[in-house]
């Protein structure tokens, strides 16, 4: 289930009921987010990446922990996600910081993949230089076809799983017409509660 129940916390629910109306309009990749990271020397750069899981403690991504994205984590926390539905209208922006989710959980979540995305987990190494697709790809297809003769289930690779981005601040857009768009910011406070704030568009 992406879409925990249940959510508590004031913004996070905003963003969950926006997420359940896109799921409920079945918009092509409603889940799909945009995550900015900064590098050592600070700079920035953004991918898209699907979101997994959103609930009380946050927004959850599966990727590649030796990927370009993981090096700027490792460095630097701090992430700016982005959702922006055409057909809503409407605009989620969130800072936060990321914390890897457990290795049991990461499990969990690779063990529910089917077998080809497992296989294709641990073959490729995501962000560095490789000489052809094609070489990819039959590596791809062989180990497939190994673990499916052995009937084995592969292990989740160190480098694959799940990070937690803890929002810090969220921000909810609305359009209007001509110009009039709404913006209500959170913020979250030392003492973990939320101030909400309507910002000028
Ligand atoms: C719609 C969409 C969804 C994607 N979902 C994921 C994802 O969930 N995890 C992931 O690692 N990459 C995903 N990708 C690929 C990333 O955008 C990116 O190419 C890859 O993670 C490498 O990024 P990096 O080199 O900055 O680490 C997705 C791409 C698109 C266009």
């Amino acid at each position: 289930m992406i879409i925990e129940q249940n959510i508590k916390t004031l913004p996070l629910a905003k963003v969950a009921e926006i997420l359940k109306k896109s799921e409920k309009l079945n918009l092509t990749d409603w889940n799909a987010m945009n995550i900015a990271t900064v590098s050592a020397k600070n700079v920035p750069s953004s991918r898209m990446v699907l979101l997994k899981k959103i609930n009380d403690d946050g927004l959850v991504f599966y990727t590649n922990f030796n990927s370009k994205k993981g090096q700027d984590l490792t460095g630097n926390k701090f992430v700016a996600v982005n959702f922006w539905w055409r057909e809503l209208q409407e605009q989620i922006r969130i800072e936060g910081e990321v914390e890897k989710l457990s290795e049991k959980k990461s499990d969990e979540y690779f063990n529910s993949r089917p077998l080809k995305s497992r296989v294709a987990a641990i073959v490729s190494q995501q962000s560095e230089k490789i000489d052809s697709y094609e070489i990819l790809q039959k590596e791809i297809d062989d180990l497939t076809e190994q673990f499916e003769l052995n009937k084995e289930n592969p292990t989740r690779p160190e480098h694959c799983g799940l990070y937690l981005v803890k929002p810090n601040s969220i921000e909810l857009w609305k359009e209007g017409d001509f110009r009039t768009h709404q913006r209500q910011k959170y913020v979250k406070k030392d003492d973990n509660t939320w101030e909400s704030s309507f910002l000028s568009p």
